[in-house]
């Protein structure tokens, strides 16, 4: 069931992927996901090579699956990061933040699978261009750094998929098998879950934090960083007040970036301070009552999609 190319090239089962989950997305979620028939990312934005080489031992002990890592391109040294994922068993890259043109054959060369994290009709062009396999549509609703141009998954996906001929995974605002169905609707050949998979049992995200997603509202979250770091969407606390207050007062980047700091999306996720560390978390997040493991979250996408197109065939019936 649900066999499309995006399970072709990355030999998996279902048209499921983990995003990359900066502190969130660790061993232990990685091989739940493709242990469950999904592809596990690790998110090794705030990993070192060293951290990056131990969680994939981890994951290698507990699945021979495939999985595979997400690599932010912003990082200077994305190319030992790429060569310590391979290293560790990963058969799929995943690149965000950049352009892959400088890796993808590299990455190519040593029998991985690329896949390229994009917001946008032209950033999914030129990721096409640089030989990816398939490209992720990311739109403006999900959790963590969004695109400059705030275009919304429903907007994008078949703007992208109507623009490249390789296969297009959709992200953003997909947490259940509705979501699925709905990016299948809209030309895509699969999935990227974050939100949905930070409130899994197996995430390595503070309780506090998964509590938060878990509580919040529909409105729950919000956009900053439009001046400094781009849109970036994460749930409401003191901190995001803050920053938005200023922002609206007019701060200057430098001012606003000093204020902010570092080491905030940590404290939340590591910490479990939600009140004045970072929580990325995307919209969707309002919907999400509880915690799952993985492979609940995996196995109730599925056969709620099934349910979905049998009822599709009963509208036709009339
Ligand atoms: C807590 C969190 C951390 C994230 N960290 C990263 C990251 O390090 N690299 C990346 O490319 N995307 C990151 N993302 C985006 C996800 O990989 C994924 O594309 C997005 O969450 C999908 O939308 P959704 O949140 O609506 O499911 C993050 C998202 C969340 C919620």
């Amino acid at each position: 069931m649900f066999k499309t190319e995006i399970c072709k090239i990355f030999g998996i089962e279902y048209p499921i992927i983990l995003g990359g989950m900066l502190w969130v997305g660790k061993a232990d979620l990685v091989a739940a996901v493709s242990e469950a028939g999904g592809l596990g990312l690790l998110g090794a934005a705030g990993m070192t090579i060293e951290e990056i080489e131990n969680e994939l031992e981890k994951v290698a002990r507990q699945t021979k699956k495939p999985f595979g890592v997400n690599i932010p391109l912003l990082r200077p040294d994305a190319d030992e990061m790429i060569e310590a994922s391979i290293r560790g068993g990963a058969t799929a890259i995943s690149t965000s933040a950049g352009n892959p043109k400088k890796y993808t054959r590299k990455i190519k060369d040593q029998g991985c699978r690329v896949l390229h994290v994009a917001a946008n009709v032209s950033f999914a062009r030129k990721s096409e261009d640089a030989g990816v396999d398939a490209v992720v549509a990311e739109g403006y609703e999900a959790g963590g750094h969004n695109g400059r141009d705030e275009i919304t998954t429903m907007a994008l996906v078949p703007q992208v998929a109507g623009a490249v001929d390789i296969p297009v995974v959709a992200a953003g605002g997909i947490a259940d098998g509705r979501g699925l169905m709905a990016a299948l609707a809209l030309g895509a050949k699969g999935v990227q879950v974050g939100t949905r998979f930070l409130a899994a049992d197996e995430a390595a995200a503070h309780p506090n934090y998964k509590e938060a997603v878990i509580q919040m509202p529909d409105n729950g979250t919000c956009v900053t960083g439009r001046t400094t770091v781009g849109p970036t969407r994460a749930i409401k606390n003191e901190l995001t007040d803050m920053i938005i207050k200023a922002e609206n007062e007019g701060a200057k980047p430098e001012e606003l970036l000093e204020m902010i700091g570092e080491g905030r999306s940590a404290m939340a996720a590591i910490e479990g301070n939600c009140v004045k560390g970072t929580m990325y978390c995307g919209q969707i997040g309002g919907g999400i009552q509880g915690l799952k493991s993985a492979m609940e979250v995996i196995n109730d996408m599925i056969s709620e999609a099934a349910s979905i197109i049998r009822s599709f065939q009963s509208l036709l019936q009339g």
